[in-house]
């Protein structure tokens, strides 16, 4: 049975962004956003959150006029207690879509509970291959000569779950971690800001690990 994500009845949807860094993706999605406006994109960000004070990801948000809130997990007793704050935190902005944008924490049982199913990261790799904290170096380190960026939605591994979109980037003779990502970077904003936009406007299902966007769904019911 496939979990089905209709289309929202009011766009735009609402988009809450997780970041811990420089927030370069979150840009991407900001910069849509204003390109293309609100209705036309299908969405718009109304609130990003981090798990580090004084990012830059942050101060992306503010200057854009978004709220943003911070749950650090030294904050809190234990993992789930942070969790469950970092759940309400996101939940108090009603957001239709969350997006982990460079978020370098993995959520737990409670912010799955509630965002399941329309949780999206992007990873610096082509999963399943180089998951966690060092996609880029992991590939580099294997000697890949292709690798990229995969946007899918969270389950409760470490970047196990289905896969929404991928895109390949060729490995140079040369590359150093820094300048290979730089340019999956490159290809995972233009991903995210694709997928997310779609998503938002077109609806989506998932069944099993099979993610059908709006057009492909509907050649399947
Ligand atoms: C991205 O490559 C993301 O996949 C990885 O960290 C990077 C974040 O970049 N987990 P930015 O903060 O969006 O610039």
């Amino acid at each position: 049975m496939a979990a089905q994500h209709p289309r929202q009845s009011s766009p735009p949807a609402r988009l809450a962004v997780l970041v811990s860094g420089s927030g370069t993706n979150l840009q991407a999605l900001l910069d849509a956003v204003e390109a293309r406006g609100a209705e036309a994109y299908g969405a718009r960000v109304v609130a990003v959150g981090s798990d580090r004070e004084g990012v830059e990801g942050l101060r992306r948000a503010e200057r854009a006029g978004i709220p943003t809130f911070v749950r650090r997990l030294r904050d809190y007793p234990d993992r789930a207690a942070w969790d469950r704050a970092l759940a309400e935190a996101t939940a108090a902005h009603a957001p239709d879509l969350v997006v982990s944008a460079g978020f370098m924490k993995v959520v737990g049982a409670e912010f799955l509970a509630r965002f399941g199913g329309r949780f999206v990261n992007t990873h610096p790799a082509l999963l399943p291959s180089f998951p966690g904290a060092h996609g880029v170096r992991d590939a580099l380190a294997y000697g890949a000569k292709v690798t990229g960026c995969t946007v899918h939605f969270v389950d409760d591994g470490v970047d196990t779950g289905p896969v929404i979109a991928q895109s390949a980037v060729d490995v140079l003779e040369g590359d150093d971690e820094s300048a290979l990502h730089e340019r999956i970077k490159d290809a995972e904003r233009r991903l995210l800001v694709d997928v997310v936009g779609r998503l938002a406007r077109d609806g989506y299902s998932i069944e099993g690990r099979k993610v059908r966007l709006g057009h492909e769904r509907a050649r399947h019911q």
